[in-house]
């Protein structure tokens, strides 16, 4: 019988789970190393292609060999290059490896933890714009993996309320912390049933930028002692860093020895001088949980619970911040690395229960999840601009962010000028309420040719239907006419990502 999985696709991280026979999540470990979380590093070797901790090792030999971070990359149009060790812009003629394909390889390693797999649900941070989302998509398809996509707070949600002695109930905030990504959401609990409110987060704030922070200042302290830089590109040192901020997170202060230019030297990185360091990463978490707070209309003292997820939830300065702002600690005892992993299984469970036993579909019967739109999706419209006294293209948003899924909402629009030929249909996302064409994407666009003899005025209205899996179908109908234009708008066929590349044929180690 073939297997549901859920997947956390990590920037630094990636884990598989699936139901065990009982309906719990259980997460499967690399039957090599034994590891539960498996790094997502990837290193291209001459005919193999190595995934994990072995990949992270290889790359203080061979660091152009090897993609770390893939994760950040998979909203932008980049090859990765292995002849300059960097991604670059796809113009065509660099040769390398796609986003997709490079992620691609990590699903393969992690589908092999377990047999017969066909069916997975992969997480992805609630910001992820429609194009990291359909390349999410295409690495999945790459892989052979028919899939779904959940957000990862609302993966994590689902984890928290299936745990057994955990009893959520009202207003929860999801404080999800890793190594690339931050994410709040806010949502609704009534025991198994899950109504997501709201969430915000950055898509580059986590566990990484952190490392750099503490490389900057050893690096600092190199000098002042030294004399000289170290190579703050080295890749061990990047290690030696993520392994200071670790340790920091139990101790007050870390000695370590350094290695650079002028022979090694001791040095010493206190909590204080790591959290200081990090002091804009911090600011910038206190206003987006603040910024949460306010889009879900509630005060602090509204949220009953807050859940945490990602491993940097574990810096106790990061704790301390939730305990200030919500006035309560967080729930404890809850592995952060595996809740997004756990959550998804149960995702892949409730969606595919035709492939469950009679005990995982009890099990997971009483769970229910309701998602929201996490953008502004809209149209571009031309209007008078009274100010510049002419006509200007500007962004009209059809779909207000967070807006309950699944969702049907028309706006109506009048034909511009007398024997207008066209219209252009697009379709828009942003994070903002955006007018300016400047901030936002432009996710589909094609021409509605008008019926002869159109008049200025003529009405002309737009649809767009949302559903929970992110499938989005827009009509662009002149109404006299009833002439249409249809884009069904799933993910992962949006118009950059038509060609799927190839899969890529190594022997995955
Ligand atoms: N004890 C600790 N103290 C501080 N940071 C830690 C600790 N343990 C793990 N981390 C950090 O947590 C990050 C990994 O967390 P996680 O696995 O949740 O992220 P991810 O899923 O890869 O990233 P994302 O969800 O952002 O895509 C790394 O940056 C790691 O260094
Ligand atoms: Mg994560």
């Amino acid at each position: 019988m073939s297997k549901v999985v859920g997947i956390d696709l990590g920037t630094t991280f990636s884990a598989i789970a699936e139901l065990d026979d009982l309906g719990n999540p259980e997460v499967l470990s690399d039957p090599e190393s034994g590891n539960r979380i498996t790094r997502s590093a990837v290193y291209f070797g001459k005919d193999k292609v190595i995934v994990g901790e072995k990949a992270r090792d290889a790359s203080i030999t061979s660091p152009k060999k090897v993609v770390f971070k893939v994760k950040r990359e998979m909203e932008n149009e980049v090859i990765y290059s292995l002849s300059s060790g960097e991604f670059k812009e796809d113009d065509g003629k660099i040769k390398g490896y796609t986003p997709s394909q490079i992620s691609s390889l990590i699903l393969s390693k992690l589908k092999d933890y377990t047999s017969s797999v066909k069916k997975a649900v992969i997480t992805v941070p609630a910001l992820f714009a429609e194009r990291a989302r359909s390349a999410t998509l295409e690495a999945a398809k790459l892989s052979k993996l028919d899939i779904e996509l959940i957000n990862e707070p609302t993966a994590a949600v689902l984890h928290y309320s299936n745990l057994p002695g955990i009893s959520l109930n009202g207003r929860v905030l999801i404080f999800d912390l890793g190594g690339g990504t931050f994410d709040i959401t806010i949502a609704s609990v009534k025991g198994k049933k899950v109504d997501v409110i709201t969430s915000v987060g950055d898509k580059e704030l986590g566990g990484e930028d952190f490392d750099k922070e503490i490389l900057d200042l050893l690096n600092k302290k190199y000098k002042k002692l030294k004399g000289k830089s170290i190579d703050v590109n080295d890749r061990s040192l990047f290690d030696v860093a993520e392994k200071i901020k670790k340790l920091l997170s139990t101790k007050e202060k870390v000695s370590e020895i350094i290695e650079g230019p002028k022979g090694p030297a001791k040095i010493d990185i206190s909590r204080k001088e790591f959290e200081s360091s990090i002091d804009t990463y911090l600011e910038k978490i206190k206003m987006l949980m603040e910024e949460a707070l306010e889009r879900a209309e509630l005060k602090a003292s509204n949220i009953n619970q807050t859940l945490l997820v990602g491993g940097s939830t574990r810096i106790p300065i990061v704790t301390e911040i939730i305990k200030k702002i919500m006035k309560k600690a967080p729930i404890k005892g809850v592995n952060v690395d595996e809740a997004v992993a756990c959550g998804a299984a149960i995702y892949a469970g409730i969606q595919n229960k035709d492939k469950l036993n009679s005990a995982q579909k009890k099990a997971v019967s009483k769970v229910e999840l309701n998602d929201v739109c996490n953008f502004y999706m809209g149209t571009l419209i031309i209007v008078r601009d009274p100010e510049k006294d002419r006509y200007v293209e500007v962004n009209d948003v059809v779909i207000p962010r967070d807006t309950k899924l699944p969702c049907s909402i028309t706006k109506n629009y009048q034909v511009l000028v007398d024997d207008q030929k066209k219209i252009d249909c697009s379709v828009t996302q942003s994070e903002g309420e955006e007018r300016d064409v400047e901030f936002i994407n432009i996710i589909a666009n094609e021409p509605l040719e008008l019926r002869k003899g159109a008049k200025q005025g003529d009405p002309f209205k737009v649809t767009y239907s949302y559903d929970l899996n992110g499938s989005m179908h827009c009509i662009f109908e002149e109404v006299k006419s009833k002439k249409k234009q249809e884009l069904n708008l799933k993910p992962g066929t949006s118009k950059d990502f038509k060609e799927l590349r190839e899969s890529l044929d190594f022997d995955i180690e």
